[in-house]
């Protein structure tokens, strides 16, 4: 489905506060200075995943305790030991779905940056950034973009992750190359929000591909 198609379905229908980085010890470390570790065919890089996601009542999903892409980022979490970062927003979207869907536009219009909680104190001791994100309107949700104001990720390899209902990985691949334009970046993932906790194994499979 098409941003154009999801637009006209979406209007048709018309219908945590918590900085959870919890990053682990570099215990090789013992200068102040970042140890940069190899990660050519193995993954010792330590990976931080960094992601949105909106618990509620969301699209196609009903009124959903915990959020379709946090569903995805505690599969990568499970598997690959890396910690989390949640963006979660200063302001409320606690909404119905038919409301968000006009919010997100408006910010989007405006590029409005909304404030976001906590923060990642020591970015530096990760090599590898999992980004994720649920496409709103095509792209990411305006906060995403305050956390990459905030955060140069320019020297990390980057894995982007989506869940949508039509619009795979929009246009947040481009986006962050765009954003960050001497980063690596590895293959990423686009799930649909209503098959995510159906999932893992798909979700496993990429890790695994992607040498973890
Ligand atoms: C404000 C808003 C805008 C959305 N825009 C799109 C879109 O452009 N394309 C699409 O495929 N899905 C769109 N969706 C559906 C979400 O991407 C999908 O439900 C996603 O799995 C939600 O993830 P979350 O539960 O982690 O927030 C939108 C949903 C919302 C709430």
């Amino acid at each position: 489905m098409s941003i154009k198609t999801f637009m006209i379905t979406a209007f048709g229908m018309l219908l945590g506060a918590s900085c959870n980085a919890t990053p682990k010890a570099n215990a090789e470390n013992n200068s102040s200075e970042p140890v940069k570790e190899t990660l050519e065919n193995n993954r010792e890089g330590k990976a931080l995943i960094v992601f949105f996601s909106h618990a509620g009542e969301n699209y196609a999903v009903g009124n959903i305790t915990v959020g379709n892409t946090k569903v995805v980022a505690d599969y990568i979490k499970d598997y690959t030991g890396a910690d989390q970062f949640e963006v979660v927003a200063e302001k409320s979207y606690d909404m119905p779905y038919s409301e968000l869907i006009k919010v997100a536009q408006e910010e989007q219009r405006t590029g409005e940056k909304p404030a976001f909680k906590g923060s990642v104190d020591n970015l530096a001791d990760y090599d590898i950034i999992f980004v994720g994100t649920p496409i709103w309107w095509g792209t990411f949700p305006q906060v995403m973009f305050s956390f990459f104001d905030k955060y140069d990720l320019n020297d990390k390899t980057i894995i982007p992750f989506t869940t949508h209902e039509g619009s795979g990985l929009g246009s947040v691949v481009n986006d962050l190359k765009k954003l960050y334009p001497n980063a690596k970046f590895e293959k990423a993932l686009a799930n649909k929000g209503t098959e995510v906790r159906s999932s893992r194994d798909r979700v496993e499979k990429w890790l695994k591909e992607l040498g973890f």
